[in-house]
């Protein structure tokens, strides 16, 4: 399950777009189903009745909270655990084989977050940034035709500033990327990912980025004088998709009227027409070239192919030898 994906946090969506409606979404790969129960928890389904396999996402929610299948009725609960199963007498015992499948949540800096795995999860490991109270943030999100580990590397690539975002804030950057002048990478790696600083020889500030394994890249644009910090996700949503997600934390004291937020959000989809011409994910650190500037980029993809790919590779291995 969550092929590619597994056992990680990650934010789905905005916590505002979650109501006592079902909201079906793929996630990796997986189709699951979101709603508030009665408590307002926002519970995570398998989007998959146990019983004939429809998605759960047709049902509703009944006034008690539980998610009741549009089929033939049956109710879940918070957990997953079955609750009632109309026209039957079962017991609990009975009841209790009859569960569908649930992922641990978390709403964090306005977002919904998942678990990619199911039992009692790690805490998610996060910015301090994105611990601020939910309505600090301005959330934007789109699918995307792109990989999520190219949506990752262009993140962690400060060099195609000039190029794809030439028209808005990468203007200013034109003439540099025209004179001599060379950028300087220097990366520390960080238990769950790398700081990376990039400066530009000829200029006394560069822009410093964190990645946070695995989908999660800060860029500290308020170290720079501009009023944000912009957290990045690539969310998975399966081999041809991504939900591209930007998280802004406003600096403190801002009034929101005086910098162009949508504006600066909105030269997004500049990446978006780089990424979705890009096919599949990141290749292994050897199959494309590459220069000084992408080592940021070939630590993530080393990450990627020894924690991600061999990782899968192994388990198909175990599996296919018993
Ligand atoms: S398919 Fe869901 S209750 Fe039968
Ligand atoms: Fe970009």
């Amino acid at each position: 399950m969550f092929e590619m994906f597994a056992n990680a946090w990650t934010p789905v969506l905005p916590i505002s777009e979650i109501s006592s409606v079902p909201v079906a979404i793929e996630l990796a790969g997986e189709p699951l189903v979101l709603f508030r129960d009665a408590q307002d928890q926002i519970i995570a389904l398998l989007d998959r009745c146990p019983h004939r396999s429809i998605p759960l996402s047709l049902g509703q929610v009944t006034p008690e909270g539980n998610l009741e299948c549009a089929y033939h009725g049956w109710q879940f609960g918070s957990n997953g655990a079955c609750t009632r199963v109309p026209m039957n007498s079962l017991n609990p015992a009975q009841l209790s084989k009859l569960s569908a499948i649930s992922f641990p949540t978390r709403t964090i800096a306005g977002l919904v977050w998942v678990f990619t795995g199911t039992g009692n999860p790690p805490e998610p490991e996060l910015p301090p940034s994105l611990l601020e109270a939910d309505d600090r943030y301005i959330i934007y999100h789109e699918i995307w035709n792109a990989h999520w580990t190219r949506a990752i590397e262009n993140s962690l690539d400060n060099v195609h500033v000039p190029f794809v975002h030439r028209n808005s804030f990468g203007g200013g950057m034109r003439d540099i990327a025209q004179s001599n002048a060379i950028v300087q990478v220097y990366i520390t790696s960080t238990a769950t990912g790398l700081i990376i600083n990039n400066r530009i020889d000829t200029l006394p500030f560069g822009l410093e980025l964190e990645w946070h394994q695995p989908n999660c890249v800060v860029d500290k644009f308020d170290l720079l004088g501009m009023p944000l910090r912009a957290h990045i996700f690539a969310i998975p949503v399966n081999d041809r998709q991504m939900r591209f997600m930007q998280v802004i934390l406003p600096s403190p004291g801002i009034d929101r009227t005086n910098f162009d937020f949508d504006g600066f959000v909105a030269s997004a989809i500049e990446d978006r027409v780089i990424l979705e011409a890009q096919k599949g994910e990141v290749p292994n650190t050897t199959d494309e070239c590459n220069v000084p500037t992408d080592e940021p980029s070939l630590r993530f993809r080393r990450w990627y192919y020894r924690a991600v790919k061999d990782q899968k590779t192994a388990e198909n291995t175990q599996l296919s030898t018993h």
